[in-house]
């Protein structure tokens, strides 16, 4: 692994709030062509991705808001987990109180809750929104796949100055995503990927989340 790569994996984390200036075909092309040399299982390289920016961007956008504020059942394609070991479920406690805490919004402040969620829906303001979907027969050992592919296209966005914030939520619209992208109800649609230039100052943009050190999750036999 060169260096610039280690870097890359080091330096990358969520992008919440973007620049405006666009992500052109050229560049979206260089990132996909990367992650195309994800490794996958028997090389079956189950993945898809459907980029949307410009107009369609907005009028999609428009559909998950409406969809968001009246609080439109979810149906994901991959169900939400309802709970978590108690480790891990501090870990996303102390992520959710860190991010608040940064951003000057009470945990009482349900209004400024509401819209910091609701941003979502606006793809945090990304130039593109790129939608990764996998056909739907495929089982748990293709989700590893999908995963491997998404990490490597999000680190190649990031060595060409691209940022980025894969999404779990907009996807409990699942269904009038496919509908508006024309793509057949037998896809799962795994994430969604808010990309752009990253608006460094921005204080959505601050916020670090915490990491395990290697010897919290690793062991050395010899
Ligand atoms: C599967 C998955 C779903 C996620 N969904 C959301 C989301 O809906 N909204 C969001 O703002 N961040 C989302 N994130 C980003 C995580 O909150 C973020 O990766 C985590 O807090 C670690 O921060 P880092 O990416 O800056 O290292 C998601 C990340 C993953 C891997």
């Amino acid at each position: 692994m060169s260096v610039e790569t280690l870097e890359s994996i080091k330096t990358r984390r969520s992008i919440r709030a973007f620049r405006p200036d666009p992500i052109t075909k050229d560049i979206m092309q260089k990132i996909a062509q990367a992650a195309s040399n994800s490794p996958s299982f028997i090389n079956t390289q189950p993945w898809e991705m459907v980029v949307v920016s410009g107009k369609k961007k907005d009028e999609l956008s428009e559909i998950l808001l409406k969809l968001a504020k009246a609080n439109a059942p979810a149906k994901p394609d991959i169900p939400a987990p309802t709970s978590f070991p108690p480790q891990m479920e501090e870990r996303s406690r102390e992520y959710g109180a860190g991010r608040l805490n940064t951003l000057g919004i009470e945990r009482s402040d349900e209004e400024g809750r509401e819209k910091l969620k609701l941003m979502n829906f606006e793809f945090y303001g990304a130039p593109c929104a790129v939608f990764i979907f996998m056909e739907g027969s495929l089982g748990e050992w293709s989700i590893f796949d999908m995963g491997l592919f998404t990490q490597n296209l999000i680190l190649a966005a990031h060595m060409l100055g691209v940022g980025s914030c894969i999404q779990a939520s907009v996807t409990i619209y699942a269904k009038e995503i496919k509908e508006f992208l024309n793509i057949t109800e037998d896809k799962k649609l795994l994430v969604c990927i808010p990309m752009g230039y990253p608006e460094e100052k921005d204080k959505l943009n601050v916020y670090r989340s915490l990491k395990k050190k290697p010897d919290e999750f690793m062991r050395w036999y010899e």
